[in-house]
């Protein structure tokens, strides 16, 4: 991806922020770094507060490496998430943007609602990638780590397309090497929002209720809450105007139409570049 392509859960960052005052977090875990564009961001808001930030991230870049080391306030747990949780203490809200496949992100929420339940803290969880592409196809940066029976079947060359449910070879919006689609979007225990409704029907089944909202830019972002949290309707109330909003999801669709043509058109140069030797 390149920066013709905004993709960064920061973009998001002036709507989390607002939350996070309001449900007055001060202990912050996020859940895939990357560069860090929304670590320095969680990183300042905690600090202001005395609290504590944390990130979790097997693999993150060279520039989010520095930022750590010039920030030795900062805590970094270089682990795939499902193995860090039993060193994290329970913060009072989660950025969830690490590996956007089913089994990864259902076991955090159930590690999330678990750790929140055991230290009577209320769920605040902003999930990234809830939309297109990952919202209903899984995505794995390392595949070999997903136990075989919860792994689809994935390639890393083919790609997604907005109208297609099965990736196509070579063409569309693809991994490149760093990460893998499933081959068919749709179906069971397939996708990001499909582990979010998972276990949201599980909860409510046990009668707890969260409040969920879908908002439909820069790729999708979840924000989830429990109902009983003191901040509950404040937050709701925040949220709501961005829940499943029409005007963002028909300009979302727009940016990914017009970016799957840009990779359309790199894919065609690319086939029509003349190489060395070559007749
Ligand atoms: C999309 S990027 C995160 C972007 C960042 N949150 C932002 O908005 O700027 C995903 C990151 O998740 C990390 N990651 C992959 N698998 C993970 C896992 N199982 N647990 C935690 N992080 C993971 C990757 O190394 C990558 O840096």
């Amino acid at each position: 991806m390149t920066g013709l392509l905004i993709h960064s859960v920061s973009e998001f960052s002036d709507l989390i922020l607002e939350a996070l005052s309001l449900a007055d977090a001060r202990d912050i875990v996020e859940i895939g770094a990357e560069y860090g564009g929304m670590s320095a961001l969680l990183a300042d808001h905690c600090r202001a507060r005395g609290g504590q930030f944390t990130s979790v991230d097997p693999a993150p870049k060279r520039e989010f490496l520095d930022w750590v080391s010039a920030n030795p306030d900062v805590r970094h747990v270089a682990k795939p998430s499902l193995d860090a949780f039993g060193e994290l203490d329970a913060p009072d809200a989660w950025i969830v943007d690490g590996d956007h496949n089913w089994y990864t992100v259902y076991h955090e929420l159930r590690q999330i609602e678990a750790i929140s339940r055991r230290n009577g803290k209320p769920v605040l969880a902003f999930l990234h990638d809830v939309g297109w592409p990952c919202g209903r196809r899984d995505m794995y940066y390392a595949p070999g780590q997903i136990p075989a029976e919860f792994r689809h079947p994935h390639s890393f060359n083919a790609g997604a397309t907005l109208d297609r449910p099965v990736l196509v070879e070579g063409r569309g919006f693809r991994g490149a090497g760093f990460a893998a689609f499933a081959n068919v979007a749709g179906g069971a225990r397939n996708g990001v929002m499909t582990a979010i409704d998972d276990f949201l029907a599980e909860e409510l089944a046990q009668g707890r209720e969260f409040g969920f909202a879908e908002i439909p830019a820069v790729f999708g972002l979840g924000v989830l809450f429990d109902m009983n949290a003191a901040w509950s309707a404040q937050l709701a109330e925040l949220v709501l105007p961005y829940h499943q909003n029409k005007l963002l999801r028909a300009l979302e669709t727009n940016r990914l139409r017009n970016y799957l043509r840009v990779i359309e058109m790199q894919d065609e140069l690319a086939a029509r570049v003349v190489r060395p030797g070559a007749a």
